[in-house]
């Protein structure tokens, strides 16, 4: 299956996403498992990823939807203190350096995020 034919879900308004501020938490189901993931804007970019951190399998807000650190220049996992690139996910300090997290594919269509499901990335349906 091409991935452009993966079915895409509207997440919250462009507006809702401030550069470097809270994260929107939505519900996924990643690998069979129902799990969070969540997008941000940095940069002026919008990226979203599941809400699991590359070290240990723990969710990483400090509060839930509190990803930056305090310079609003890195996500940072709550437990062991990892500083992850906001853009592409890379962990470049921290217990799991070198590994990613897993990303979402995010954008925007019309001043509304949107997400894309994947072959191992399911919306939740209730
Ligand atoms: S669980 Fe995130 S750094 Fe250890």
């Amino acid at each position: 299956m091409s991935a452009d034919v993966w079915p895409v879900h509207a997440l919250c308004n462009s507006a809702d996403l401030i550069d470097g501020g809270e994260a929107v938490l939505f519900d996924v189901q990643y690998g069979g498992q129902t799990c969070l993931g969540f997008a941000v804007r940095f940069q002026g970019q919008v990226v979203a990823y599941v809400n699991r951190c590359a070290h240990v399998a723990m969710e990483m807000d400090w509060r839930p939807g509190q990803f930056f650190d305090e310079t609003r220049q890195w996500l940072m996992c709550a437990t062991h203190g990892a500083l992850y690139q906001p853009l592409d996910g890379l962990c470049v300090a921290g217990p799991c350096r070198g590994k990613r997290l897993l990303g979402i594919e995010a954008f925007e269509r019309d001043g509304v995020v949107m997400w894309r499901e994947a072959h191992n990335l399911k919306a939740v349906v209730f």
